[in-house]
């Protein structure tokens, strides 16, 4: 056994050899890397919330002038709110189509970085985000992999071109609320799929 350096992982040490020694019989292996990848996946949206919501730097009072004003991107993914939907989830499907959005969202985002520039208004928070999304598309398709689902291939979305400030910010708002729709909908995923029920299954 490793050379044990603090009281947490001595104790931890401790409680998994007395279950080891209570379940002497059979059974399934748990598989510590697939759930600590949901743990890593969890952070990354952590972050990603912080930077979706720099992605415009719009006061509360000043997004209210752009609650009505009409979505425009067709290709962002429409994140499903519903009860039923969480119920349902299995650990194949939900990685498909968290993968699928965070996809469509990365490339939306690094999209908008590039109007960003275009129109000369600060980039970094769509780069940011970008990146923490590539992050956290990697870590999904090395859990796919690891349960051996086929990575989905997603279609490049269709995007407009933008010439004006105004378009640039209209568009950073919308993909700045549709991405903490996301984030808020994986963060209700991940801890579905972090329950012991799904993480010690394989
Ligand atoms: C998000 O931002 C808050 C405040 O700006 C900060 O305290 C927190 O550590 C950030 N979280 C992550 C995961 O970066
Ligand atoms: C996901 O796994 C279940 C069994 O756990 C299987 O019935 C289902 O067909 C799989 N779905 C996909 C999309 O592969
Ligand atoms: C950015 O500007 C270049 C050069 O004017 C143009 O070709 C490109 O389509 C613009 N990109 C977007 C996303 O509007």
């Amino acid at each position: 056994m490793k050379f044990v350096h603090d009281t947490n992982s001595f104790l931890l040490s401790l409680v998994i050899l007395a279950e080891l020694l209570v379940h002497s019989s059979p059974r399934p292996t748990p598989s510590p890397s697939l759930c600590s990848m949901f743990g890593s996946m969890m952070h990354h949206v952590e972050k990603l919330i912080n930077s979706s919501k720099k992605l415009h730097d719009l006061t509360d009072n000043q997004l209210l002038n752009f609650v009505d004003v009409e979505h425009k991107l067709d290709g962002l993914p429409v994140i499903p709110h519903t009860a039923a939907h969480f119920r349902s989830l299995k650990v194949n499907e939900s990685l498909s189509q968290l993968y699928v959005y965070t996809e469509s969202f990365r490339l939306h985002a690094k999209w908008l970085k590039t109007v960003r520039e275009n129109v000369s208004v600060p980039s970094q928070a769509a780069e940011g985000a970008s990146i923490n999304l590539k992050h956290l598309s990697d870590l999904i398709k090395a859990s796919l992999d690891q349960i051996s689902e086929e990575v989905p291939e997603s279609a490049p979305p269709s995007l407009p071109v933008v010439s004006t400030a105004f378009d640039a910010l209209r568009f950073s708002v919308e993909i700045s609320e549709q991405l903490q729709v996301f984030c808020h909908w994986s963060k209700r995923v991940l801890r579905h799929l972090q329950r012991p029920s799904h993480c010690q299954r394989r």
